[in-house]
């Protein structure tokens, strides 16, 4: 048995950042954004729209193509939640007119789908569920200080969904094997030390003093970043191709967290995968965080590139820091371009 993928879909938010925009109030420009880390726009919430709202329109979209108006159960993928408690899956059910079903939240940042796919899986494979909901969500961009040029730049909102069901394992689109993994030792390495239990309140919680400002927001070492990223996306990729019996020469898509473009071309490099193969949208969407690599997939999907056949070779890197990959044959699933 094994978790089957059979439809997905993506939402954007839509107010557009275009690097102009940034420069306006940051000391920083167009070029200095591309050539650094290949992004041109990004999309950030307005108008009320949060995590849930995000996830709503993506579940919806992945569930019609699917063909189904049920599931077992739901699972949202974020690091930008609605709230510290409760979790916002259950409202994601609830608005999309699921019923009772299981829902719950997972926080694994920029690895998150790929954790997030992994844990699905699992709920099929235990017997738990047939049929799962499972959703990328993300307005990490509210967590981000504006006035920040080393983080400002880089995040965009945004949220991708797949519906996944009980399958066969050598059937197109069963997910399979992972490889998962972590390092907690570098978790200041990109962090946002308030707002939980450590520094919770405005009076510093654990007796620690007042909380300063710049506490409440993303806190990113991005030159080691970069080098944990190449290594970890690079020996996780080749793990998982290694336990698929895949070759390299086997893979027409690579799908990498989109975090940077040159991570991705540095990781491709490391595991000699001609540019042709390598799937790229950064420079529209920034990076998203857990949507990121099912907004990929949906965007080379519907465009036509991604064909029903192909072989693609999923990997993700993020804070923790935290990695994973997994491989699937694309099936033959309706996907819409997202606007
Ligand atoms: N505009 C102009 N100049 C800037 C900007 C900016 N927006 N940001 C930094 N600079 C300057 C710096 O001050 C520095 O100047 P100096 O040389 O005079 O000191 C120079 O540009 C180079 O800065 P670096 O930080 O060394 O630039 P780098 O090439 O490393 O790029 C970046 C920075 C894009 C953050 C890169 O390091 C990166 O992508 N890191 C990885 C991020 C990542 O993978 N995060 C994990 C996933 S995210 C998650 O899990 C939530």
């Amino acid at each position: 048995m094994a978790a089957v993928l059979a439809g997905i879909g993506g939402f954007l938010p839509p107010r557009v950042v275009t690097n102009e925009d940034l420069s306006a109030t940051l000391d920083t420009s167009d070029e200095w954004i591309r050539t650094r880390t290949g992004i041109g726009e990004r999309r950030f919430v307005s108008d009320g729209l949060s995590t849930g709202g995000l996830a709503v329109e993506a579940g919806a979209r992945a569930l019609r193509s699917a063909g189904a108006a049920s599931v077992d159960a739901v699972v949202v993928a974020t690091t930008s939640p609605e709230r510290l408690c409760p979790a916002v899956a259950p409202e994601v059910a609830s608005r999309l007119g699921l019923g009772p079903v299981a829902a719950f939240d997972l926080t694994s940042a920029c690895s998150g789908f790929l954790y997030g796919l992994a844990a699905s899986a699992g709920l099929i494979a235990s017997g738990t569920a047939d049929t799962v909901l499972f959703v990328g969500a993300e307005a990490f961009t509210t967590l981000v200080n504006q006035q920040d040029r080393s983080t400002a730049p880089i995040f965009g909102d945004g949220a991708g969904a797949v519906v996944l069901r009980r399958g066969e394992p050598d059937e197109p689109g069963a997910l399979g094997p992972f490889d998962l993994g972590s390092d907690g030792s570098l978790a200041d390495l990109l962090a946002i030390p308030a707002g939980g239990s450590r520094q919770r309140s405005a009076d510093g919680g654990l007796g620690h003093g007042a909380v300063p400002t710049e506490d409440w927001y993303l806190r990113m070492e991005g030159r080691p970043l970069y080098q944990q990223a190449v290594e970890h996306m690079t020996q996780s990729a080749q793990a998982v191709l290694k336990h698929a019996d895949w070759s390299v020469a086997d893979v027409d898509w690579f799908v990498g967290h989109q975090a940077n473009v040159r991570i991705v071309r540095a990781v491709a490099e490391e595991l000699e995968l001609p540019e042709e193969r390598v799937a790229v949208n950064i420079d529209r969407v920034g990076n998203t965080l857990s949507a990121s690599v099912p907004l990929l997939l949906n965007d080379i999907a519907a465009r036509g590139d991604l064909r029903p056949g192909d072989r693609v070779l999923l990997s993700a890197f993020g804070a923790g820091l935290s990695w994973g990959s997994t491989v699937l044959v694309w099936p033959d699933v309706v996907a819409d371009p997202v606007s």
